[in-house]
């Protein structure tokens, strides 16, 4: 949550932070703002998107070769002018940006008050901020290790980048629990919270770790450091994704291309990792750990939002195929209560982005516990991946639109490979079967394609039920996580209420909720249980309630039933979620346009949710 870019070099530093901070606005778009030594300290910011504060930014000064920008999601206090980065000391001199939050804010913001600071926002960065300056001048040291010092008293998560009015020839930035990269370019430097700023400059990067800062200056030198004080030395890796990968490359929107990206994305995950006519998997990550992952006790699967949807299938299919019992956490709940948890488990994190706090913490409690974590994450080098003992990254590409879509669907592939390595080499199930499922994994991208083609259809659906106040989505065994996926789809784009079911618990209360006002969406597939969903179909029918059913193609009997009908290619049952959950993708999109939402950043959502 919240967006960083800095520079320094010999470039015009704006346009370069103003671009940057539009490719970071996923991470929060509440306000924005930057700060340039020109060389006064020039600060300019804005409640609103990035778009608000080029429009308040005066063109006469703008020609600084070193700043600092931030597009904010609001954590203490309002999403105001007043409240937006960066934060000034009270001399004016330092100015900072801030991505996370200071948990003892409260307490060093009453000593700093006491020794006659004031205060001009309600920020626990503006806090910061001074309580560097405060250092400063106490230690009567020098900038970068007044940073040091005061980071050491502050509790909680950060990635900060401080300006200094005297010293217009560095940047100093640090991080704990937030990320932050450094692009490493000829005698210039970027900052940002992901690469996506710096990729159109440099494909040279350092990834800082938690507690480190780093020292960039103009004439080019560097150097890290520990908060503890020990040099650093990190090596610089290459950008594996070009520019062309961040833009909409002729969608409307990213959630729209990230629909459409689904075949291809499914096959960079799999490619190197099986093959069917050969019949082998290989997945890295198991095979650096299997005995210990193969004589677990269980597996835990930790994961938020939609990458707990993904984890709920994994439970289906490690279940099913491994016959290890698995039990599925929110992170949040898991890293709060005392788990029972030992060396004998092993856990999976899933996060698209790699930086989320909860599961991050959740990783950290079961690492304390002795307990193998194996992270499936999209983002390379993200923190989650880094403090994995070993894992597998997704290969998605950049998922910029706040709403999941090729993350999940990258997520399950992964994880139904993991399921079939594991009972390749448990023998759960016969080879014959592990076979048929890699060819029809092989096969699923095509299969999606053919998928996509239902959106017009979808389309048309939309216009009909754009404006209901409540959807249900019901599905049973590895169809009911995407009925709480399509679910989340809706309602966090388009602000409609909805909720996902397993198809028969809607005896046990939610069918009190259907009457002719009410959409059902059914995912009705599955081979094994199918008679069971007719009947569900026939119950909410009997009460009028309006039947969107996702079926296969040619299926005639719940045609007859429902009022809306999606055909969709027949595949495995449990390979079924990889193609069900696209109309259910393209459903939520199209509702949200026709009601003038903003799909890729719907409001009071961050695409990383780097705090609690
Ligand atoms: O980056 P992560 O996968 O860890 O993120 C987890 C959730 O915040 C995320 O899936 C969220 O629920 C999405 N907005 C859903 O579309």
């Amino acid at each position: 949550m919240c967006g960083i870019v800095g520079y320094i070099g010999r470039k015009e530093a704006y346009p370069i932070i103003i671009k940057g901070l539009k490719r970071l606005e996923y991470r929060g778009y509440d306000s924005a703002g930057v700060a340039l030594l020109h060389p006064e300290m020039v600060i300019f910011k804005k409640a609103g998107k990035v778009v608000d504060l080029e429009k308040v930014a005066d063109p006469t000064k703008t020609s600084a070769t070193i700043g600092i920008g931030h597009t904010r999601w609001a954590t203490h206090g309002e999403p105001n002018d007043r409240n937006a980065h960066p934060h000034l000391s009270n001399s004016g001199k330092l100015a900072i940006i801030h991505n996370g939050i200071i948990e003892n804010y409260a307490s060093i913001k009453e000593e700093l008050i006491k020794r006659g600071y004031h205060f001009d926002s309600d920020t626990d960065t503006e806090v910061l901020v001074n309580l560097i300056e405060e250092v400063q001048k106490k230690e009567n040291t020098t900038l970068d290790n007044a940073v040091r010092i005061a980071l050491n008293e502050v509790v909680g998560a950060y990635a900060i980048v401080v300006l200094n009015i005297d010293n217009p020839d560095q940047l100093i930035a640090a991080r704990k629990g937030s990320p932050l990269v450094l692009g490493i370019g000829e005698k210039e430097f970027f900052i940002a919270s992901d690469a996506s700023p710096i990729i159109e400059y440099t494909k040279n990067v350092v990834y800082l770790d938690d507690q480190e800062y780093a020292v960039l200056n103009r004439d080019g030198s560097y150097s890290i450091k520990t908060l503890g004080n020990v040099e650093k030395s990190h090596e610089i890796q290459k950008l594996e994704f070009s520019l062309e990968m961040i833009e909409k490359g002729g969608f409307e929107h990213f959630m729209l291309k990230e629909i459409y990206e689904q075949p291809k994305a499914i096959e960079d995950s799999l490619r190197g990792r099986m093959n069917a006519s050969q019949g082998w998997i290989k997945m890295g990550g198991l095979t650096e750990y299997s005995n210990k992952i193969l004589s677990a006790d269980r597996f835990i699967i930790t994961a938020c939002g939609t990458s707990w949807h993904s984890g709920l299938i994994g439970e289906y299919l490690i279940e099913e195929l491994a016959r290890i019992p698995v039990e599925v956490e929110y992170a949040s709940e898991f890293r709060y209560r005392n788990p029972i948890i030992d060396e004998k488990d092993v856990v999976l994190a899933i996060s698209q982005s790699g930086e989320t706090a909860d599961t991050l913490a959740a990783i950290e409690l079961a690492k304390e516990r002795q307990a193998l974590i194996y992270g499936i994450c999209n983002v390379i080098g993200s923190s989650i991946a880094r403090a994995s003992h070993a894992g597998s990254y997704t290969h998605a590409g950049p998922e910029i639109g706040v709403a999941s879509t090729k993350a999940f669907s990258t997520q399950v592939s992964i994880i139904t490979l993991i399921a079939l390595q594991l009972a390749e080499k448990k023998g759960t199930i016969p080879a014959s079967r592990v076979r048929q499922l890699l060819f029809e994994l092989e096969g699923i991208s095509k299969k999606i394609e053919e998928t996509l083609l239902v959106d017009a259809q979808v389309k048309e659906i939309a216009a009909i039920y754009k404006d209901a106040s409540n959807f249900l989505y019901l599905g049973r065994g590895v169809n009911f996580p995407v009925a709480l996926e399509g679910a989340l789809k809706l309602k966090e784009i388009s602000y409609i209420h909805a909720e996902g079911y397993p198809a028969a618990e809607m005896k046990h209360g939610p069918i009190a909720l259907i009457d002719e006002n009410m959409p059902v969406v059914f995912l009705a597939t599955n081979k094994s249980a199918y008679e069971k969903i007719v009947s569900n179909v026939q119950e909410v029918k009997a009460r009028k309630g309006k039947i969107i059913a996702v079926v296969h193609k040619g299926d005639t009997h719940i045609r007859s039933l429902a009022d809306h009908i999606i055909e969709v290619p027949e595949t495995d049952e449990i390979l079924s979620p990889l193609i069900t959950i696209v109309p259910l993708q393209m459903l939520a999109y199209h509702i949200a346009i026709m009601r003038g939402c903003n799909v890729d950043q719907p409001r009071n959502l961050a695409k990383s949710v780097t705090v609690e």
